[in-house]
């Protein structure tokens, strides 16, 4: 599945499966090789199709004129684009060399932001392990008022700010742990911290303050 550059009836592939940044089983034992293995070649892959599949259908919505089946195609597009964007941020947050705490920038705007190191640490882990369902705990950069806050996402696509970037995301969907935690989600986002790559999640930092998306109001 991965590097997958074909066409879909002539239209470029628009979304392309990442190959992972480690093997499978290189954050065992927190989470094992099967569910890392599942996980990414099974779901993530499923959305990359999905996102891929229902751009397929809007272009045939488009060419035929009829819009009737338009509201569930903009929610599938939103599903799949978004959890193809999360899981790709996902692998790239956690590392077999991953844990501690960061420094630098990213350690004073949290600080600033969430009062403490332990205060956003415990407020990102019950956003993730106290979601409704299926979702996400996410660190994200809001830049119309330039501070970092915590989400927590509903399915891939809800409850979330406009705007925010996401800096560290961390899987709440019970295809994450469930075979390895079954219905303990808490000790499950516990080990998360473990892996977490601040290398990564401070270079996102610092891409989503300098990319220039502060927003601003018109003068007209
Ligand atoms: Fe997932």
């Amino acid at each position: 599945m991965t590097g997958n550059n074909g066409s879909l009836g002539g239209m470029p592939t628009q979304y392309v499966l990442p190959d992972m940044p480690y093997d499978y089983g290189a954050l065992e034992p927190a989470i094992t090789g099967e569910i890392l293995e599942l996980h990414h070649s099974k779901h993530h892959a499923a959305y990359v199709k999905g996102a891929n599949d229902t751009l397929e259908r809007l272009a045939e919505t488009r060419d035929a004129g009829d819009f009737s089946g338009l509201v569930g195609l903009e929610k599938t597009f939103a599903f799949n684009l978004s959890g193809h964007v999360l899981h790709t941020i996902f692998w790239d947050n956690l590392s077999p060399d991953g844990g501690d705490r960061p420094d630098g920038e990213l350690a004073t705007a949290i600080d600033e932001h969430f009062g403490s190191f332990d205060a956003f640490r415990t407020q990102l882990s019950t956003a993730t392990a106290t979601v409704q369902g299926s979702g996400w705990g996410v660190l994200a950069w809001e830049p119309l008022s330039k501070r970092l806050v915590v989400e927590q996402v509903y399915d891939h696509h809800g409850n979330v700010g406009m705007n925010t970037t996401p800096i560290l995301v961390f899987d709440a969907w019970e295809h994450a742990y469930y075979l390895q935690y079954r219905n303990v989600r808490p000790d499950y986002v516990q080990k998360l911290w473990n892996l977490v790559n601040w290398a990564d999640v401070t270079s996102r930092f610092d891409a989503a303050r300098g990319s220039g998306t502060s927003l601003t109001v018109p003068s007209t």
